[in-house]
């Protein structure tokens, strides 16, 4: 028997449940259009490039760097990391750490922020880096219906996303406890898709309700179109992040081009691409609306359920030139399958009506 039949079993399981996936190597041939292996050209639907910053010439040139060699603890720490958590520190106005990305920062905060003897009510549409990092901090959990603000007793934290990744939707912001009411619970929230976006300045959804959670986290591999996270609170959240967080401490610093290249992301997320983005998505979604195409969300990340037939209407758009993200199984719950549009500031009204012409003409 071969050493690795076991996982060779699983690896099968996967392939006859439907559930294999597979990758495939884009050559990005502008911010919202890339190039398939087989050399076809299609318009994409599916980055978290929402301001089309990815492939700004200005962003690529500052990528230039060689790696950091050692945790920034010991000395893989550069200028460029120091001048990006103040750039963003000032930006939202408290102390900054910088993760390798979202998912460690997730992992960072829950795990090292709470513990035994604590209790975290969280969505149950939370990200799995949200569940992970719950799982490392074994605290006790309280999973909310997804949009619930219905908040058990003796809850020390509450863990959302400022906009839900697969819903495309908010967190109750309104009728969550107030973190500005002491004694409240903690608020903590993932405004991973929202940054750069959404609230005054792009600051994100809570602050467009005037609420400063204890915690946000952001990420710096959407809309600022590089790579890499943040965490933002009170001076003690950096203390503890960099003191005891393990993603932080135990992990090589990324790229200083790579913070560079986030400095000079957050500097192009001005307001001007961000009513681009707003007008694309009002575009999609009344073009959507037209062609009686019920959509999800509220914002840049449109969510169409489409059930179990989401894979072969993903491969029957990309026929059609047109790549839009599919989601299956265990990401969303079976029967919530979905295809999940993404709208970019970069994208042409053009691409925007390809897309709702494809939409209507695959049935969807
Ligand atoms: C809500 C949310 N949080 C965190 C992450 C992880 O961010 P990153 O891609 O920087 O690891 C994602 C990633 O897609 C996300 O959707």
């Amino acid at each position: 028997m071969s050493r690795y039949a076991a996982w060779r079993a699983r690896a099968d399981d996967l392939e006859s449940s439907g559930l294999r996936r597979t990758l495939r190597a884009l050559v990005p041939v502008s911010s919202t259009r890339a190039a398939l292996p087989d050399g076809q050209v299609c318009d994409v639907f599916s980055s978290n490039d929402y301001l089309g910053l990815a492939e700004h010439p200005d962003l690529r040139a500052a990528m230039q760097s060689g790696g950091a060699g050692a945790a920034r603890l010991i000395s893989g720490n550069r200028r460029g990391h120091d001048a990006l958590e103040d750039a963003l520190g000032e930006w939202m106005g408290r102390p900054v750490t910088l993760f390798g990305s979202g998912y460690l920062a997730n992992l960072a905060v829950y795990a090292t922020l709470f513990g035994e003897g604590d209790l975290v009510a969280s969505d149950a549409q939370n990200h799995a880096s949200i569940i992970d990092g719950l799982r490392l901090s074994r605290c006790a959990r309280s999973v909310l219906p997804h949009g619930s603000a219905r908040i058990p007793e003796g809850t020390t934290a509450i863990a959302v996303e400022g906009l839900y990744s697969m819903a495309g939707d908010l967190a109750p912001f309104l009728d969550l406890p107030s973190p500005h009411v002491s004694g409240s619970p903690m608020l903590v929230v993932d405004e991973a898709h929202a940054v750069g976006c959404l609230g005054p300045g792009g600051r994100g959804v809570a602050s467009s309700f005037g609420i400063t959670p204890d915690v946000v986290v952001g990420t710096l591999g959407k809309a600022f179109g590089a790579a890499g996270a943040f965490v933002v609170g009170p001076p003690e959240v950096r203390e503890l992040m960099i003191s005891s967080a393990r993603p932080f401490i135990y992990t090589t610093a990324m790229p200083e081009g790579l913070a560079l290249a986030g400095l000079v992301g957050l500097g192009l997320a001005n307001d001007e691409r961000r009513e681009r983005l707003a007008a694309n998505t009002a575009r999609l979604r009344r073009g959507l609306a037209q062609v009686g195409v019920r959509a999800g969300g509220v914002a840049h990340i449109v969510p169409i359920v489409t059930g179990t037939h989401t894979m072969q209407m993903a491969a029957a758009l990309l026929k059609r030139g047109l790549l839009v993200g599919a989601v299956r199984y265990p990401t969303v719950a079976r029967g919530q399958e979905r295809l999940r549009i993404t709208v970019s500031a970069a994208h042409s009204g053009e691409q925007i009506e390809r897309l709702v012409e494809g939409l209507a003409g695959v049935g969807v």
